[in-house]
């Protein structure tokens, strides 16, 4: 059984050596699945960067209508050409997103307790099986897992039900660490649940930033993107991308810090160029400031 407390030993974290494993596929550590898996991959990261831009917009599956959500039919397309991947539950995009985009989707699968709820990790279960994800042509799966937290065991249970019915299907899976009360937003906890979540199969890992941010995406052997968490002046916002993404983040899977901007399209934008041009955070901000005054 390994020390929990492991880490206080001094680590090697390679940081000048990137990850080999394989024949060369733009998204890290997923040489060896099948093909299916990889060509849905290939149409959320970009073949040139080999990054994403994620918009979330699944908060209303525990938080109901957050800020700047009220209506998803208004608040989301205006978005769609300007973002890589969309990310949602089945009742928005039936609802709300025109069948016709052409944008991968990320379907978030798990429901999860209410905000009302002492403990959101409580448990939940699974609200979409993996035939009806095909039928919404889905292009990943995501599920909410609570490492630390009551709920970790339920949620590790879904995600490995759901990488094994993605297996059987081509599709990806994408493990989503949740911080609640418990959780604090270190980058020892986010060391250890990125790499739970990618050895128990998600194809991809979505996590906050923190300090040390580098190590947890040395030693997490799948992509991670970033969540934005609550919203940030546009800024730090910026700031937080861009440091996520030179530390080793392969994209950004965002909402609040896109649709409660003050200009979500133009946020979208400047997000966009630190994430596939190689943008600094301040490139950035001069970027989205100028999209303001046009
Ligand atoms: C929560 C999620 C949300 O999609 C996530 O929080 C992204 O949104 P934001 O950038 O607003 O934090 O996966 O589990």
């Amino acid at each position: 059984m390994p020390d929990k407390d492991e880490g206080k030993i001094a680590r090697n974290y390679h940081l000048d050596v990137p990850q080999s494993g394989g024949g060369g596929f733009v998204v890290k550590g997923q040489d060896g699945c099948d093909w299916g898996t990889k060509n849905r991959l290939a149409r959320m990261f970009d073949p040139k960067s080999g990054n994403t831009v994620m918009l979330a917009f699944d908060h209303g599956y525990i938080m109901g209508p957050t800020t700047g959500l009220e209506r998803l039919d208004v608040a989301i397309p205006p978005l769609i050409p300007y973002v890589d991947v969309l990310m949602g539950t089945r009742g928005a995009f039936r609802a709300c997103i025109p069948a016709t985009v052409d944008k991968p989707v990320c379907l978030r699968v798990n429901y999860d307790s209410s905000v009302l709820y002492d403990d959101m990790s409580v448990g939940g279960g699974i609200a979409c099986d993996i035939g009806n994800a095909v039928r919404m042509n889905a292009s990943c799966l995501a599920v909410q897992t609570f490492i630390g937290a009551t709920g970790e065991k339920n949620s590790l249970e879904l995600l490995a039900r759901t990488v094994d019915a993605g297996n059987d299907h081509g599709m990806p899976v994408l493990g989503v660490v949740a911080v609640g009360k418990q959780m604090e937003r270190t980058e020892q906890f986010f060391l250890l649940a990125t790499r739970i979540l990618a050895e128990n199969g998600a194809n991809l890992v979505k996590t906050y930033y923190c300090d040390g941010f580098e190590h947890v995406t040395a030693t997490c052997p799948v992509p991670i993107v970033i969540a934005g968490g609550k919203k940030l002046p546009e800024p730090e916002a910026l700031t937080m991308a861009y440091r996520a993404i030179a530390e080793g983040a392969r994209g950004v899977d965002m909402g609040r810090n896109i649709f409660q901007a003050q200009n979500p399209i133009a946020m979208c934008r400047a997000i966009a160029k630190v994430v596939h041009e190689g943008f600094t955070d301040k490139e950035a901000l001069d970027y989205y400031n100028e999209l303001l005054r046009t």
